[in-house]
């Protein structure tokens, strides 16, 4: 019990560190997405020019505090999102574990669902709860989005004046009832599911990879290079669903019916590449997240096994 407390504050803890240092990124990135919405090129002006100019321009003219606007937002949302992965996690992969194994009569043993490793089952494991944390998480996002268009210098879509978190929530929830709080719900679910499907399964492709055709060793050196081409796969994926969202979350009124009707209308009005608004922002913030995480994991997984290896043996010996 403590354990699972514990690591639910340590993990969002690190997450919220890694979420403070990349929420400007994060800023930028919405802005591009929200940037000439539904008009051809050469009707839109270019306020935000990339993720460098971005960056510059808000500071310049918002200060620290336009860069970080929506950041207890952000927190908020990571902490749910985690939460919702420590929570869920395991559940799911004890009972898809119970419905694989059960197909073949031989291992219907309690111990044999635990036990069961299997990387498919895992992988659904995570990416389900990931989206069930997406879900729990969506208004948050919701409101984290509109925190962070609101500019009083160079403003992209609707400018929603809340004075702060809560009172954001507050307003849509008079103003539109839970209905409006869960404004965008699917493509947020989506996005995460995208990326926590193809997070892990990158990571050991890449490792392999880059072990046999780069020979490269096990250690430090090879867990960030595969975590970076992860993180760049992650971001590939993840960003259609992500700029979809960006405008689902903007819009107030119903300027599209569907998550599927704003993307093909996105297409047909700006061009194929408009789903890829904002990407490199997006990199920008994925990127350090994404090494950052699972370089972590390998460090605390090989902890894990000094420990094991050092306690198991002790245990067996007694046994005997
Ligand atoms: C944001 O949403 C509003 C409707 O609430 C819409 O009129 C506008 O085009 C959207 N996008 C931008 C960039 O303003």
């Amino acid at each position: 019990m403590s354990t699972t407390i514990g690591s639910f504050i340590a993990g969002g803890v690190a997450a919220c560190g890694a979420v403070t240092v990349t929420h400007s990124f994060e800023t930028i990135k919405i802005r591009l997405q929200l940037q000439g919405e539904l008009q051809t090129k050469k009707d839109s002006p270019r306020l935000y020019k990339g993720v460098g100019h971005g960056v510059k321009v808000v500071f310049q003219n918002e200060g620290l505090k336009g860069l970080l606007r929506g950041l207890s937002c952000a927190y908020i949302y990571q902490m749910t999102l985690n939460g919702c992965r420590l929570g869920f996690y395991e559940p799911l992969r004890l009972s898809v574990n119970s419905l694989v194994l059960h197909r073949s009569p031989m291992h219907t043993q309690d111990a044999d669902v635990k036990n069961l490793q299997s990387l498919p089952v895992n992988i659904f494991s995570g990416a389900a709860s990931g989206v069930l944390g997406a879900a729990a998480g969506s208004p948050f996002f919701l409101v984290k989005t509109r925190l962070q268009s609101y500019s009083p210098f160079l403003p992209v879509g609707t400018q929603h004046n809340y004075r702060n978190a809560a009172d954001g929530m507050k307003q849509i929830y008079k103003a539109e009832g839970v209905k409006g709080l869960y404004r965008g719900v699917v493509p947020a679910m989506v996005r995460t599911g995208f990326g926590s499907s193809v997070q892990l399964p990158t990571y050991f492709f890449a490792k392999r990879r880059l072990v046999r055709h780069l020979g490269m060793e096990e250690g430090p050196a090879l867990h960030l290079m595969s975590s970076a081409c992860s993180g760049f796969v992650v971001c590939v994926v993840m960003h259609p669903p992500d700029t979809v969202m960006s405008r689902m979350y903007n819009q107030t009124g119903n300027l599209y019916g569907s998550a599927l009707d704003c993307l093909i209308r996105t297409v047909k009005t700006e061009g194929p590449l408009a789903v890829y608004k904002g990407f490199f922002a997006h990199l920008a913030r994925i990127l350090p997240h994404t090494i950052l995480t699972l370089s972590l994991a390998e460090q605390t997984n090989r902890v894990m096994r000094l420990i094991e290896g050092r306690i198991l043996p002790d245990k067996l010996a007694e046994k005997a």
